[in-house]
This record gives C-alpha cells, sequence and structure tokens, in this order.
C-alpha cells in the first residue's frame, strides 16, 4: 500500500473521463487499496480513481464517523441506473477542491449497477449522505467536479483562486 498524491484543480486531468475496468485483477485492487490509504489520510469519505491521476473507473467511499469502525465500499465501473424525482441538498466538498464547500441539490435516492473488488455485479440503492458521495464521485469519472452543479459565477470565482494558487506554488 502506498499514498498517493491528490490531483489538485485546476489540473486538466480532473476533466478527462475515466475508461471501464475491464478485468478486476490484482493491479485494480493494489490501486483500491492505495486508493484508500489515500482516502483516510487526506481525510476524507470518497475517491475516485481520477484525484490520484488514473483515469479508471474506480470509487471507494467510507461513510463511518470519527471513532466508528472503518466501512470501506468500492464501486468499479458505477453506472447510475435510476434516480429519484426527489431532491435534496447537501454541503459538499472535494478532496480536489481543498477548503472549499457549499451546497449541492441531487436526486435524493439513487440506484447504482457495480462490480466489487472480485468482479462480482451489485446493484444498490442509497439515499440520504451515501447518495449524494456515490452521485459526486460517479461525477469524476466523467470530468465533472461538484463546482460544475454551481451558478457560473460561484463556480469561476473558485476556478480562479485554485489558478491563482497553482501559479503561485509554480513560482516557488
Ligand atoms: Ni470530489
Amino acid at each position: 500500500m502506498a499514498l498517493r498524491p491528490i490531483i489538485i484543480l485546476p489540473d486538466p486531468v480532473l476533466r478527462e473521463k475515466s475508461t471501464p475496468i475491464v478485468r478486476v485483477d490484482d493491479d485494480v485492487r493494489a490501486l483500491v487499496a492505495d486508493m484508500f490509504e489515500t482516502m483516510y489520510d487526506a481525510p476524507g469519505i470518497g475517491l475516485a480513481a481520477v484525484q490520484v491521476g488514473i483515469t479508471k473507473r474506480i470509487v471507494t467511499i467510507d461513510l463511518a464517523r470519527e471513532g466508528e469502525e472503518k466501512k470501506p465500499m468500492v464501486f468499479v465501473n458505477p453506472e447510475i441506473v435510476w434516480s429519484s424525482d426527489e431532491q435534496s441538498t447537501y454541503e459538499e466538498g472535494c478532496l480536489s477542491i481543498p477548503q472549499y464547500y457549499e451546497e449541492v441539490e441531487r436526486p435524493a435516492k439513487v440506484r447504482v449497477r457495480y462490480q466489487d473488488e472480485k468482479g462480482e455485479a451489485h446493484e444498490l440503492e442509497a439515499d440520504g449522505l451515501l447518495a449524494t458521495c456515490l452521485q459526486h464521485e460517479i461525477d469524476h469519472l466523467e470530468g465533472k467536479l461538484f463546482i460544475d452543479h454551481l451558478s457560473k459565477l460561484k463556480r469561476d470565482r473558485v476556478i480562479k483562486k485554485f489558478q491563482k494558487q497553482a501559479k503561485r506554488e509554480h513560482e516557488f
């Protein structure tokens, strides 16, 4: 297992579309282990492989609170097959957009088809925070970020802020 550096806005990799996993093999499982280590270290509740620079359709999630037993969830090739008309709003953040939080409205419930770390197919119906988290992470696989759900004004403002930060770090 190894910690992997997290890709930060405005790195163009975050805008790439991730490709499906054809075979869930030991390489995939090794990447998943690295993703969990990186996610727990950050700390965060969800991570898409593209956020560590690997444009493959893999998502890790763990919604356990601090002090609770870990509940690692792996989603290979996740796909939303149904979403509710009912919406819900959560304050979202993203490890690729550190220290920025904003409320996002999304469908309150989703059904997701995916494979586990053994390659077995499953379907899961999620609501609450898990529904939001799954949609946020699956967006990443399409090169989409949660700020894309905000007004253009807010989005442009946060992108500009991170562009300035990246430029400053580049100068040093
Ligand atoms: Ni994110």
